[in-house]
């Protein structure tokens, strides 16, 4: 069985005084979260050390945003998995489709950056997705098929997180049909070879949309951006709940 993993990226949002009044208000909803999932924030580097104080002695995990490959070097700006270990991170995003659009980053050094997140014990969250141009020209499959085999080469997929998310469905308010996105992360678990793959949606998920996606039989999570800045709106999608099947 599959624990779904419920991750917030608060993208460049949230200083070290609003992360811990997020997290007082936040970790109460989450008192009695069934045990089928895990919860995960990722904040900005800044705000790391802070969340990760106020979160101590809950069930919910840290994510960074980025991770570098090297252990350390003259790499101005970056982050190492051991820096990030430090403060209690357990999860790193990599080959979001912002650093990969805004910082030119290849599928070979988002593969480098997972792999260094695994050798340090970090769960690498790795982003794949096709842009709105893409899609109109059927380009998906042939794409995000590309995506995984570059990025996720010679990772252990026990030990990872793919996630599903359509450029055109971040920040847009269009969410990907939850059929459509269900298709695609089966294709995607097909690619990896391995039925345990945990893979998460991502794209303009909230309150009001969580429960269907989460009904979808290959969908094992959510990386949420807007709708996880609002503690009460996070708290909903981590506590999303899926009609029972007898
Ligand atoms: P939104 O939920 O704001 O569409 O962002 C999705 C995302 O990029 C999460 O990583």
């Amino acid at each position: 069985m599959r624990k779904a993993v419920i991750a917030g990226n608060w993208k460049m949002h949230m200083t070290c005084a609003e992360a811990r009044a997020y997290a007082g208000s936040f970790v109460p909803q989450m008192a009695d979260l069934p045990d089928d999932r895990v919860v995960v924030l990722a904040p900005p580097f800044t705000a790391i050390a802070a969340l990760s104080e106020a979160l101590a002695g809950t069930d919910i995990k840290l994510s960074s945003q980025n991770v570098h490959w090297d252990n350390g070097g003259a790499y101005t700006g970056s982050i190492s998995a051991d820096m990030l270990k430090e403060h209690g991170v357990s999860y790193a995003i990599v080959g979001h489709s912002e650093p990969r659009k805004y910082h030119s980053e290849s599928d070979e050094q988002i593969n480098r950056r997972a792999l260094s997140a695994q050798a340090a014990d970090l769960i690498p969250i790795v982003c794949v997705g096709e842009t709105d141009s893409q899609r109109s020209a059927r380009e998906t499959e042939r794409v995000i098929r590309r995506q995984v085999e570059q990025s996720l080469e010679d990772l252990d997929p026990s030990r990872m997180v793919v996630a599903y998310e359509p450029i055109w469905a971040i920040g847009t308010g269009k969410t990907c049909d939850a059929a459509e996105a269900n298709r695609i992360c089966g294709l995607i678990r097909s690619w990896v070879g391995y039925q345990d793959v945990v893979i998460q949606y991502g794209g303009s998920v909230k309150a009001d949309n969580i429960d269907q996606l989460m009904a979808q039989s290959d969908i094992d999570g959510v990386l949420v951006g807007g709708a996880s800045l609002d503690p009460i709106s996070f708290a909903r999608i981590a506590q999303y709940r899926v009609p029972v099947t007898i």
